[in-house]
């Protein structure tokens, strides 16, 4: 794809179009290690590298980030009193239009799917694609046999909203359960087990589709998501 110097270097390095003409009139920006004069010049995707302060910027059409997101930090893209999602991001991550794809609670860890591509979230959220979402989920109380039909048959959750079937895996610690699920309902592991008389105590997410948390990101933590992983997720 041909594209002007400016565009590029805006998108690919998360800056306005205008700081982008400053990196350029201050000769910070190079393509195939020769500085750029002109916010004109165009480029050829495909086959030229460029370089913004002595950085290679590799072209994405969009951003695909997964952040182990620690408890007290809410999933938006703003928020007036705590401190969300994408303020975790390190610069080098950080592009416009980021937001993250589907929501956790404010005290729940785990996978967040953090992009640009309106269309994948879009379709990864719609619960007809039957994304899987697996959590690890901590009970009040020990969980019990009765729970894998009712949940297996799709449970009715406060309001008389009716869950579509879930899977539940006991482990062998009696108050910790693996929980499948193909929707996102608003806190809908906390009202399934409020359904069955029990109560979460602690929720993480650990994998979306075939794409699973990476266990070296630390809470705060994140990294791209990689080509393969992307083509994993359904
Ligand atoms: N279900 C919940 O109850 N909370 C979450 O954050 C995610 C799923």
């Amino acid at each position: 794809m041909n594209i002007r110097i400016d565009k590029f270097v805006s998108e690919q390095a998360g800056i306005t179009r205008s700081e982008a003409k400053t990196a350029i009139k201050k000769k910070q920006v190079t393509i195939n290690g020769n500085i750029v004069k002109s916010a004109n010049l165009k480029l050829d995707t495909e086959k030229d590298i460029v370089a913004y302060n002595g950085k290679e910027l590799i072209y994405r059409e969009f951003m695909y980030i997964m952040l182990n997101k620690p408890d007290g930090v809410v999933c938006a893209t703003r928020d007036e009193l705590s401190e969300t999602v994408l303020q975790l991001l390190p610069p080098e991550l950080i592009r416009k239009g980021l937001f993250p794809a589907g929501r956790l609670d404010k005290d729940t860890e785990g996978f967040v799917f953090i992009t640009d591509d309106g269309a994948l979230a879009h379709k990864m959220l719609s619960p007809k694609s039957h994304v899987e979402k697996e959590y690890i989920v901590t009970l009040e109380k020990p969980y019990e046999e009765k729970y894998k039909d009712i949940f297996a048959n799709g449970v009715t959750i406060d309001g008389g909203e009716k869950c579509m079937p879930a899977t539940i895996i006991f482990t062998d610690d009696n108050k910790v359960v693996r929980l499948i699920l193909h929707e996102g309902k608003y806190h809908q592991v906390k009202r399934m087990m409020q359904a069955v008389g029990n109560k979460v105590t602690h929720l993480k997410r650990i994998r979306i589709g075939g794409i699973k948390l990476d266990e070296a990101l630390s809470p705060g933590k994140a990294r791209e998501i990689t080509r393969e992983e992307i083509d994993r997720l359904y």
